[in-house]
């Protein structure tokens, strides 16, 4: 009988099968994803490997090509997925995802709302982290991208995930009435959504923006501290560093991931509910003449004072 059990969260277990695919690392931990297909071989420099070798095997598997090289045999898991399936939009990597999940608090059975889609790393990840008995409206402008995500997504999964709403559209006009619980936008200017996505976000849900530059982290939070119905927005940029340790060899790795982008969470105040003014100045300058974006309530645009009317130096 069939041992393979493929759930919602897209975790197959029992003995490899055709059809799925695995991950085969070499000696020297280069990574080759392979489609099993019965009777195909796998060619390599050193030699073949042939699929029936792995079809019927464990998940954690040696195998060693026709020229004596053993590779190793895994299901991927899914941050794996993520960074290796076609795209057609850049992907939140898996430091970025981990930490969305946890500082927006998805829980299962939440209601989520993301944009954009881009190619569905993210729907991966909240999916897996709500469940079937949550929602998540996922809003892509691009139908070629949605496309895309949705073929990911249907790939990792074995097929339709029952809580998952694609829509095509731009989320600022087209989005949906549904209250949500948690929204994540990922996209070039959150601040067009701001308004949008603060009329479905419930009191107490949380609001994370993801952005690839200072400029777009600047407008974005400008632009949450104007609404006056989120919470001082907080910042952040995550950086992992890979260690080597081995012997009297322990050291930094070499392979440090670069700058992927900037997190800001900020929480949903009730409806109708504004943020007290804070009691902390601007920085000096933050919000003088050159500055031109949205002001937080009780930040006055400057007046300028003409040369006429500035005080004359004392001689
Ligand atoms: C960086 S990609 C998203 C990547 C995705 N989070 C992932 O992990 O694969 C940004 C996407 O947002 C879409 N987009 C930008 N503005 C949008 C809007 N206002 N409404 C809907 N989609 C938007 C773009 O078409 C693009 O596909």
């Amino acid at each position: 009988m069939e041992e393979l059990n493929v759930n919602l969260a897209g975790v197959r277990t029992g003995p490899l099968t055709a059809g799925e695919r695995v991950t085969l690392t070499d000696p020297k931990g280069r990574r080759h994803s392979v489609l099993l297909r019965a009777g195909a071989t796998f060619h390599t420099s050193r030699g073949g490997i042939g699929h029936d070798e792995l079809i019927g095997g464990p998940d954690g598997n040696v195998v060693t090509s026709t020229g004596g090289v053993a590779y190793v045999a895994f299901r991927p898991l899914l941050e794996e997925f993520t960074v290796t399936m076609p795209r057609e939009a850049a992907v939140i990597y898996p430091k970025d995802a981990a930490q969305i999940l946890v500082q927006t608090d998805i829980f299962p059975g939440s209601r989520v709302l993301e944009a954009g889609v881009g190619s569905g790393a993210l729907s991966l990840h909240l999916l897996r982290a709500i469940g079937p008995s949550g929602v998540l409206y996922s809003y892509e402008r691009r139908p070629d991208f949605a496309a895309v995500a949705k073929q990911n997504v249907e790939r990792f999964i074995g097929g339709e995930h029952p809580a998952w709403q694609l829509r095509i559209g731009d989320l600022a006009a087209d989005i949906g009435p549904e209250p949500v619980d948690r929204v994540i936008l990922d996209m070039l200017a959150p601040w067009e959504c701001i308004d949008a996505v603060a009329g479905v976000l419930q009191g107490g849900g949380m609001l994370c923006c993801y952005v690839a530059t200072t400029t777009q982290m600047g407008r974005t939070m400008d632009t949450i501290r104007a609404h006056g119905g989120f919470t001082e927005p907080a910042a952040s940029e995550l950086t992992a560093r890979g260690w080597h340790a081995e012997g009297l060899a322990i050291r930094p790795g070499h392979s440090t991931t670069g700058h992927t982008g900037f997190l800001i969470f900020t929480r949903r105040l009730a409806p109708g509910v504004t943020a007290p003014l804070r009691r902390r100045r601007p920085a000096p300058g933050a919000y003088g003449p050159d500055y031109t974006g949205p002001r937080p309530p009780g930040v006055e645009v400057p007046v300028e004072v003409s040369a006429d009317e500035s005080p004359q130096e004392q001689s």
